[in-house]
C-alpha cells in the first residue's frame, strides 16, 4: 500500500481556520479530484465534517473517530489508524486528505507528497501542516501558477517522494 498525503498549505504550512479551508481556490479543488478521484481518501471527523455535501462522490471514504458508534452515509469509520491500515494493506495507494490532527499521525508513513502551495501568508490560522524535511524528500514535479480571475492568489502543485534510505 503507498500512502500519499494530499494537503493545501500556505507559505507558513498553515491548512486552516475554524474547522474550514483557508481560501477557495477552484484549481486546487479541480486537482484534488483529479488525483483522488476512484481512490481511496482517509479523514478526521472534524474534516469529514467540514464537507459541504457530505461523503466525497466517486471515492472510497474513510473517517477516523474516536466514536466506535459513528455512522455517516456513505462512509467507513474506524476508531484506530491501525485498524485503516489493516482495513487498506491490499490497496494500491490511499491518499490521507486532513485535517492537521490526522496528518500529524500519518506523515511519518507517507510514501509521497501531493503540496499544494499557495503563495500567500494567511494572518490567521488554527491548524498546520507538519514540517516536510527537505533531507527526507525529493520533488519530482513542480508546476507554478499566475493568480486569476478565479483564483486570488499565486500557487503551485509540488510532488514530493520520500527518498528510499
Ligand atoms: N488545507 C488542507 O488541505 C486541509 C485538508 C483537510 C482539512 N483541513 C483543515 O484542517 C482542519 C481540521 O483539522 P483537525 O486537526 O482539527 O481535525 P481532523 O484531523 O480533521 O479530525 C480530528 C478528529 O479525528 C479523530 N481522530 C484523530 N486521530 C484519531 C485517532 N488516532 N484515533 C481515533 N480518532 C482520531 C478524532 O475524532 P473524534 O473527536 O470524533 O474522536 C479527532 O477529533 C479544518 O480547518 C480543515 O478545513 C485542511
Amino acid at each position: 500500500m503507498k500512502i500519499s498525503v494530499i494537503v493545501v498549505v500556505d507559505q507558513n504550512g498553515a491548512i486552516g481556520l475554524n474547522n474550514g479551508l483557508l481560501c477557495h481556490l477552484p484549481a486546487d479543488l479541480k486537482h484534488f479530484k483529479e488525483k483522488t478521484t476512484g481512490k481511496t481518501i482517509i479523514m478526521g471527523r472534524k474534516t469529514y465534517e467540514s464537507l459541504p455535501s457530505g461523503a466525497l462522490p466517486n471515492r472510497e471514504n474513510i473517517v477516523l473517530t474516536s466514536n466506535s458508534d459513528a455512522s455517516y452515509g456513505n462512509v467507513k469509520c474506524f476508531d484506530s489508524l491501525e485498524k485503516i491500515f489493516e482495513y487498506c494493506k491490499d490497496k494500491e495507494e490511499v491518499f490521507i486528505i486532513g485535517g492537521g490532527g490526522v496528518y500529524e499521525q500519518t506523515f511519518p508513513y507517507a510514501d509521497k507528497l501531493y503540496l499544494t502551495i499557495i503563495n500567500h501568508k494567511f494572518p490567521k490560522a488554527d491548524t498546520y501542516f507538519p514540517s516536510v524535511n527537505p533531507v527526507e524528500w525529493i520533488e519530482t514535479d513542480r508546476k507554478d501558477f499566475n493568480a486569476d480571475e478565479r483564483n486570488k492568489f499565486d500557487f503551485s502543485f509540488v510532488e514530493l517522494e520520500r527518498k528510499k534510505v
